[in-house]
């Protein structure tokens, strides 16, 4: 049995917050004492330039290579280093990340659970592995026999999946971005993966305007709603500019210690 958890941050609708997410759960379960496999599975990159940094030119193998089946997961497995002050060098941390290719042409994957059988080789090495997804719907198409024959990658992601968590911006738009993959992921759990065990989402930037406030109500009264709600912050983006995550910098603010809640919720 899989010792490891596999988290998936997904939501098909864009720029709610996955990425930022992904960065600072890692490092929130790496303060936490645990060791994390960082994955990027959008072609966008942005989880991969941000924790690989001026790394990037290193990249030889990606999540793409792994899911053809063309190379060993720890062939594409980078060491991550974070440079917690301006005056030592970068230190390594528990954290190892699967970059994605830059400028690939979206490929397709003809066996929906390469990244599932992929992943058991590593199950004893990592505690988490935290996956960030692009803004797009999980694709797979079915073929004239009645089958489903291609895959993205995004939905042969889903298939590892053990939970799937979603940023929503305070919008309709986003919470509909949730509803869409709720109704695919059951699918999928007939389907694939009978193992992916729950599916929640969380409030990703929320600054607390009186609409908003309403919004948030509303979001109360649904089940799948996990309770965390992430403040938005100015400090969000100052981590990004000295590529520092939340959890070693500005840690008693409110959205590092809101981060650090959501960490502990899918612990
Ligand atoms: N809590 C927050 N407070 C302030 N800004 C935030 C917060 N969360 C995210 N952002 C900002 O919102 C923008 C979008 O965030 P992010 O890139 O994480 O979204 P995404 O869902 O990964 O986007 P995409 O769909 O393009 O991959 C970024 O500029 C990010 O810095
Ligand atoms: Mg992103």
């Amino acid at each position: 049995m899989s010792v490891i958890r596999k988290i998936g941050i997904a939501n098909e609708k864009g720029g709610v917050g996955k990425t930022t997410a992904a960065i600072n759960v890692a490092a929130c379960l790496e303060e936490a004492g645990y060791s994390v496999l960082a994955i990027d599975l959008d072609l966008q990159r942005n989880f991969t330039d941000a924790m690989l940094q001026d790394r990037v030119s290193e990249i030889t193998k990606t999540i793409i290579n792994v899911a053809a089946g063309e190379c060993e997961v720890g062939e594409a497995c980078y060491p991550i280093y974070i440079k917690f002050s301006s005056k030592v060098r970068p230190k390594r941390v528990h954290i190892d990340m699967i970059p994605a290719p830059e400028n690939e042409d979206v490929k397709f994957f003809s066996d929906p659970l390469a990244l599932r059988k992929a992943f058991e080789s590593i199950s004893d090495k990592y505690d988490y592995v935290i996956m960030d997804f692009p803004p797009e719907r999980p694709y797979a198409e079915v073929g004239e026999n009645g089958k489903e024959s291609k895959f993205s990658l995004s939905s042969l992601a889903l298939n590892a999946c053990d939970e799937i968590i979603t940023p929503c911006t305070t919008d309709t738009d986003s919470l509909k971005g949730f509803s869409i993959l709720s109704k695919h992921v059951s699918i999928i759990k007939q389907l694939y993966n009978p193992t992916l065990e729950k599916m929640s989402f969380y409030i990703s930037s929320y600054a607390g305007y009186s609409a908003e406030k309403e919004f948030l109500d509303y979001c109360e009264t649904m089940p799948s709603y996990s309770g965390i709600c992430i403040p938005s912050s100015g400090i969000v983006k100052g981590s990004k500019m000295i590529d520092r995550p939340l959890a070693w910098y500005n840690t008693n603010s409110k959205v590092a210690q809101a981060f650090k809640q959501l960490a502990e919720y899918i612990r």
